[in-house]
Order: structure tokens, then sequence, then C-alpha cells
């Protein structure tokens, strides 16, 4: 199955605010520490609903943001959420950026780098649309270290990287970035129950749940297109 076909059915039955919603917990702590100036140009790769965007828009005045996401329905969505004239969403693959060479002063990605076919050659593609200077934050749940998220795999046809910590910063550098920062994101929004409620439907164990949770949460990965 197409990251397009898997991704359709998600946004036609609502997933997309789900995931929003989920993924806010963490993704606006990475935006916050985003250096973005009035007027930067900011591309969210594998943008879902176009949170990302709004959010930004709203809070730090960047000049053009733009949502690239494979999946049309995602993107029809993503389109509906917003009447902003400085916004576009536009449909590609992160295997071809399309986007000229040095124009974009901020990648962001959040749940979604770890969809593409061949990653190292999409953090490439990101090292050439930088501009000197210019920064990519990539914020991932399902990595090595978190080991409850392995399973995810299971429930999707599209094949997933599964990078532990060092893999993202030795790929960002063999694309040549220079890796600024690297950090987990506890997320300290979800509730989890106290330990006589568990086994639960979806945790069986409380310490599963604190370690996907509160000691892993989302993997930030920041690197720094050289000048
Ligand atoms: C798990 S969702 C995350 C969406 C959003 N970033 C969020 O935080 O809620 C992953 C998104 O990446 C998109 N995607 C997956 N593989 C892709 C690819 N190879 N090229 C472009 N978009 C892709 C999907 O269509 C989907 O909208």
């Amino acid at each position: 199955m197409s990251a397009r076909e898997e991704f359709d059915t998600w946004a036609a039955d609502g997933r997309d605010k789900g995931m929003e919603d989920r993924h806010w917990h963490t993704a606006k702590h990475a935006l916050a520490r985003l250096p973005v100036e009035a007027g930067d140009t900011v591309l969210d790769l594998g943008t879902g609903s176009g949170y990302v965007l709004r959010a930004l828009r709203e809070t730090a005045d960047i000049g053009r943001g733009y949502g690239l996401d494979a999946s049309p329905e995602m993107l029809q969505n993503a389109r509906s959420y917003t009447d902003d004239s400085s916004v576009g969403f536009l449909r590609g693959d992160f295997d071809a950026l399309p986007f000229a060479t040095d124009s974009v002063d901020h990648v962001f990605t959040m749940e979604a780098f770890y969809y593409a076919t061949d990653p190292g050659h999409t953090l490439e593609e990101i090292r050439r649309i930088l501009r000197p200077g210019g920064t990519v934050y990539c914020a991932v749940n399902y990595y090595e270290e978190s080991e409850h998220t392995h399973h995810w795999q299971d429930n999707i046809a599209i094949e997933m990287t599964l990078w532990n910590r060092a893999e993202y910063r030795r790929a960002f550098r063999d694309a040549g970035l220079v890796v600024a920062e690297q950090d987990e994101i506890p997320d300290r929004e979800v509730e989890i129950p106290p330990e006589a409620e568990f086994p639960t439907e979806d945790w069986e164990s409380r310490a599963a749940m604190v370690d996907r949770y509160r000691t892993h949460g989302t993997l930030l990965t920041v690197g720094v297109a050289p000048a």
C-alpha cells in the first residue's frame, strides 16, 4: 500500500484531527524552539491537518508556509481548516521535494519522516533546499529507544524506518547537515491511570505507558545547513 492510499483513509475518517490533538502535546515544544524570524519560509513535511503552519502563522509571523503531503485527502482537510493566503498545501513525496535549492529557511516534520522510502535521500533533499544557516526540526515518536512504539509497524502496510538516536545523528551528518541538538521531549499531557487500573485496553502495564510517554515521548533531532 502507498502512503497516499493509507493516509487518504485516515483523513477520510477524521484521524488527521486526532493526530493533531495528540501530536500537539510535544510538537508545540519543538516548534517553540524553531529560530524563526519574521518573513521566513517554512516547509512542513507530512503536514497532515496542517496545524504546524497554522500555529506558526499565529505565533511567529512567518512569511510563507508550505505543507507537503502525499495524501490528497489530508491536503483537502488541511486547506479547509485555514483561509490564510500565506499558507499553501501541496502534494508531493519525501523522495523529491519540489523546491529550489537554497530556498527554504526551516523544515519541520512531526511523526512523518520515518515513512520516507529512502530517508537518507530525503535528508539530502532537505539539505539541498535549505538556505545556508537554515534548520531542520525532525520529530518522531517511533524510534529504537522507545520500545513501546515498535509494534506500530504491525498495523500499517508502509515500511517504517526504525532508527536510534545515534542513527538519526549519523544520517543527518551524512547528508551534510550539522547536528545542532538532539533530545527527547516527554509527553506530560497524556493521562496515565493509577497502577490498579492496569492492564487497560491499550496498555499491559503502567510501567510501559510511563516508558512510552514520560521517559521517551518524542525524539527531536535538529540539523543546520552549513554556510
Ligand atoms: C502520521 S501522519 C503525521 C501528520 C502530522 N505531521 C501530525 O503531526 O499530525 C504522517 C503524514 O505524512 C504523510 N506522508 C507519509 N509518507 C509520505 C511520503 N513519502 N511523502 C509525503 N508525505 C508522506 C502522510 O500522508 C501523513 O499525512
